[in-house]
């Protein structure tokens, strides 16, 4: 089996990228990891992935101003240079323009928060809350230019119990995600993933809710 070779992307904690390294060490899987890339210098998740021997490089946005398509311009050359055919996005912070997005169409995943097309954007679990929703959960999905759109590979619904806290929400979604993440990025790795115009079917079928 070639493995696919990916890159992550974050911006701190880096849990979901924890997640698919771990997943990343059996040699079944059918991806590695060649690189994270962060594009905060001090982010957590760089150190987590130097403990795990991966290869780490930074790229910070503030480095460039506003000239976002410098800043995508580094991120590509990193990318090119170790050769990275799929890319994760896992709690990275910049919006990314067209530009960058066409050149990982079909090979660019990202993780959301929220059982998306609902709660798109920042502090899904604290508006989840607000709104009284009994089901929230969390979604991979391949990246198009609109922010949290695009293609769905996986989600994941968890119950909104009495009491829940924004903590206790985003932990509970934060398990589901770990659980989700490596799961997609394996389907896509694998060549299972088709994308037919917004939605993916999987091994020919539609994709479901977990
Ligand atoms: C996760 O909740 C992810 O869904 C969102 O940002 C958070 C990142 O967490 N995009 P981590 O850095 O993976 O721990």
């Amino acid at each position: 089996m070639v493995r696919k070779r990916v890159a992550i992307l974050i911006s701190g904690r880096g849990s979901n990228m924890v997640a698919l390294i771990e997943a990343a060490k059996d040699e079944r899987y059918p991806a590695e990891i060649v690189l994270v890339v962060s594009s905060e210098p001090d982010a957590e998740g760089l150190k987590r992935a130097a403990g795990a021997n991966i290869r780490t490089a930074i790229v910070e946005h503030r480095v460039f101003g506003h000239d976002r398509e410098a800043f995508e311009r580094a991120l590509q050359h990193e990318l090119v240079q170790l050769r990275v055919e799929l890319v994760c996005l896992a709690g990275f912070m910049r919006l990314l323009t067209p530009w960058f997005v066409r050149q990982w169409e079909g090979r660019l995943l990202n993780i959301h928060p929220a059982l998306l097309p609902e709660f798109k954007g920042l502090n899904t679990h604290a508006r989840a809350l607000a709104d009284g929703v009994k089901q929230h959960g969390a979604t991979v999905h391949f990246v198009v230019p609109e922010m949290d759109s695009g293609p769905i590979v996986a989600q994941a619904a968890v119950p909104v119990h009495e009491g829940d806290t924004e903590a206790t929400l985003a932990a509970r979604v934060l398990e589901a995600e770990h659980r989700i993440y490596p799961w997609a990025l394996k389907q896509v790795a694998e060549g299972r993933v088709r994308i037919e115009g917004e939605h993916c079917l999987i091994d020919g079928q539609p994709v479901h809710k977990a």
